[in-house]
């Protein structure tokens, strides 16, 4: 089954090796520490520590290649790739030197590669104009869409809502991390500012009215299973809304997030959603039509020349 992945963050991805091909000092116990955390604060945290080992346009480059290595054997064949360009801009690094890096690797990536560039919520919206306004410039050159990602409670959608305009009309494509440790009404204020899919929003499960509405945009939500058990957003994967989502007609899409930081694969989503799920044979393609479909690139960008 061709697949996609359109929710996965690039800081995310890098594994344990090629942290410590990053930096030699560092050994898997070490590793093991940092990347522990029960809850999303935690979470959060050790993505910072992982975002802050990437010092160099070299050390992106490094782990998208690695990235692109992984996803190949997948038998993925088409990703759009979130960089958090907020925090490369908070750690005080040059993003057009960095994003240039990744560019290059883009270009040889064994399959077709979209970057989403990603602002910080608690960051608020002032640090997300430089954000946006390198993603408009880099239209065209590797970047298909802008995000806003992290704490949604601490940053709340409708303070975006110029930045989101901004990106709508440079010709970028939208979307939000929303409903992941917030409600329904999070979900329903992605949605307000133009959202146009939903990173997580699992939220939205127990609203029927904001339900019908992401049917009637035909809005999807980007779920990511492994991801939401290990932030602890959802109690255990018999909580997670996955199959009332799906039964309900909300177009889902699967996705890893942070493969690295979650222990997955987009196989270990797919094989969960069939044995934790009861996704039948003839669901799961579904699933992945779903992948290309909701794909911000068009078809015919989809698939290797
Ligand atoms: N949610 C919020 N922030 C993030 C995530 C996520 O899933 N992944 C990386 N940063
Ligand atoms: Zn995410």
């Amino acid at each position: 089954m061709p697949k996609a992945e359109l929710h996965l963050h690039l800081e995310g991805s890098v594994q344990a090796a090629t942290l410590i091909e990053l930096d030699p000092s560092l050994d898997p116990d070490q590793i093991a520490a940092h990347t522990a955390y029960t809850d999303f604060a935690g979470f959060l945290k050790a993505y910072v520590w992982v975002n802050r080992l990437l010092r160099s346009p070299e050390h992106y480059a490094l782990a998208a290649r690695r990235l692109f290595e992984s996803l190949q054997a997948q038998g993925v064949v088409y990703a759009e790739v979130t960089l958090s360009a907020g925090v490369v801009l908070w750690k005080g690094q040059d993003l057009e030197a960095v994003y240039n890096a990744l560019y290059r690797e883009t270009l040889r990536a064994p399959f077709p590669v979209h970057w989403i560039l990603d602002a910080v919520r608690q960051f608020g919206p002032e640090a997300a104009v430089p954000v946006v306004e390198f993603a408009a410039a880099h239209r065209g050159r590797g970047v298909i869409g802008f995000g806003i990602g992290g704490d949604e409670v601490r940053g709340p959608a409708r303070d975006f809502a110029g930045i989101f305009d901004r990106a709508r009309k440079a010709g970028l494509r939208l979307t939000c991390h929303a409903g992941e440790t917030d409600g329904p009404e999070s979900v329903a204020a992605a949605l307000d500012i133009g959202a146009e899919r939903i990173g997580h929003g699992i939220a939205a499960a127990t609203d029927p009215a904001l339900s019908r509405r992401l049917r009637e945009l035909d809005v999807p939500l980007e779920v990511c299973l492994s991801s939401n058990l290990r932030t602890g957003v959802v109690p255990s994967l018999d909580a997670h809304p996955l199959r009332r989502l799906f039964d309900s007609g909300v177009a889902i899409v699967l996705n890893t997030d942070d493969p690295a930081l979650f222990d997955c694969s987009l196989e270990s989503e797919y094989a969960l959603a069939a044995s934790r799920f009861g996704f039948a044979e003839s669901e799961l393609r579904h699933l992945a039509e779903n992948s290309l479909r909701y794909a911000f690139a068009p078809r015919g960008a989809l698939s290797s020349s």
